[in-house]
């Protein structure tokens, strides 16, 4: 870079700072707009009252906290409380009031709703999907289908206690695995699952479901009931109504036969407290199947 003397615009009398790179690279002299720059003293001048009002320089131990005495943390630490404040009045009549009582307190039901609600989605969903439509082995909850019965206080049992889980006060009842333990010969096994699908209405052999009615009568009828309409004290499912817990192919239904299947739900109890199983119990029977 060199110097030389200022030039002048013509016309309007702009000048040159006079500094030259590369012998003709030259610097118009042309300061900020006042306006701009009264807008950026004024810019550090908010700064200035800013640091004094609020927290904003980190020093050796903390942070300057500011006059205002002001804390985002503080503030949000405050609205948590209060919403658990409100919580916890809703809480404590959900856990005192009674389940079929807590279906006629609009407020309380809404708030049982939706802590069931997200209590499932955390806890339920990945067994019984995040719309509790189930899966195979995986009961559907939205339908009208209940294996250990559909009463709000059904529900809460289930889920309290489980089902052949290792609470002590569990739902149990396994069918006995006909074909593992060979207490039905193979044939007899076809014949007995010809036998539950015609009660479907499913498509079967006629000679085989004949053959078969014989041998249900005998090793099914206690728990599935002589019609195959189920019994919920002892989670046998309803076999005439077209809905299948373990699918309905040939295939699924001798399988069901030859192994009892015997699905597992854990207890709750213990694990979740007994205001929000409460809640859940709620949430379940309200999905659509509820009695
Ligand atoms: C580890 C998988 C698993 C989880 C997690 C689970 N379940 Fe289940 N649940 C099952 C199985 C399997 C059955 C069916 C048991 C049977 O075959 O009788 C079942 C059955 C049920 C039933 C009885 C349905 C009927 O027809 O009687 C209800 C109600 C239920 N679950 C609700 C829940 C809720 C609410 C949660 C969350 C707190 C939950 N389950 C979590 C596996 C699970
Ligand atoms: C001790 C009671 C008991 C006896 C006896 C019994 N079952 Fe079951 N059965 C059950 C239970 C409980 C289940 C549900 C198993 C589960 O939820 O995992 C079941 C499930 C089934 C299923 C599956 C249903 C579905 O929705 O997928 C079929 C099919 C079935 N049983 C057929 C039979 C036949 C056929 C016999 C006689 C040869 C029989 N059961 C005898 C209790 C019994």
């Amino acid at each position: 870079m060199s110097s030389e003397k200022p030039l002048v615009e013509e016309g309007t009398g702009v000048t040159t700072t006079g500094h030259v790179w590369d012998d003709d690279i030259r610097e118009w002299n042309k300061p900020l707009p006042k306006w701009w720059l009264y807008s950026f003293y004024v810019c550090i001048l908010i700064a200035m009252v800013m640091w004094y009002l609020y927290p904003s320089w980190p020093t050796l131990n903390g942070y300057t906290k500011g006059s205002l005495g002001y804390s985002q943390r503080a503030t949000v630490a405050g609205e948590i409380a209060a919403a658990r404040r409100g919580q916890d009045a809703f809480r404590k009549q959900l856990e005192s009031a009674p389940l079929e009582q807590v279906k006629s307190n609009p407020e309380l039901l809404r708030f049982a709703m939706a802590s069931g609600a997200a209590s499932f989605q955390t806890n339920c969903a990945p067994c019984h999907g995040r719309g509790a439509q189930g899966a195979i082995g995986y009961p559907n909850l939205n339908d009208d289908d209940w294996l250990w019965g559909g009463t709000i206080a059904d529900i809460e049992q289930t889920l309290l206690y489980g089902i052949r889980s290792d609470h002590k006060d569990t739902r149990v009842s396994q069918m006995p695995k006909f074909g593992t333990d060979k207490i039905l010969k193979p044939d007899e096994i076809d014949a007995a699952a010809n036998y539950v699908a015609s009660l479907s209405k499913l498509p079967s052999d006629a000679d085989k479901a004949k053959k078969g009615a014989a041998i249900y009568a005998e090793q099914c009828a206690a728990c599935h009931g002589p019609e195959g309409r189920g019994n919920t004290e002892l989670g046998a499912p309803n076999l005439t109504d077209g809905i299948w817990l373990y699918g309905s192919s040939p295939e699924q239904i001798r399988q069901s036969i030859e192994t009892g299947r015997g699905g597992m739900m854990p207890a709750w109890s213990g694990r979740l407290d007994k205001t929000t199983i409460k809640s859940l119990a709620v949430y379940v029977h309200s999905l659509g199947g509820g009695r």
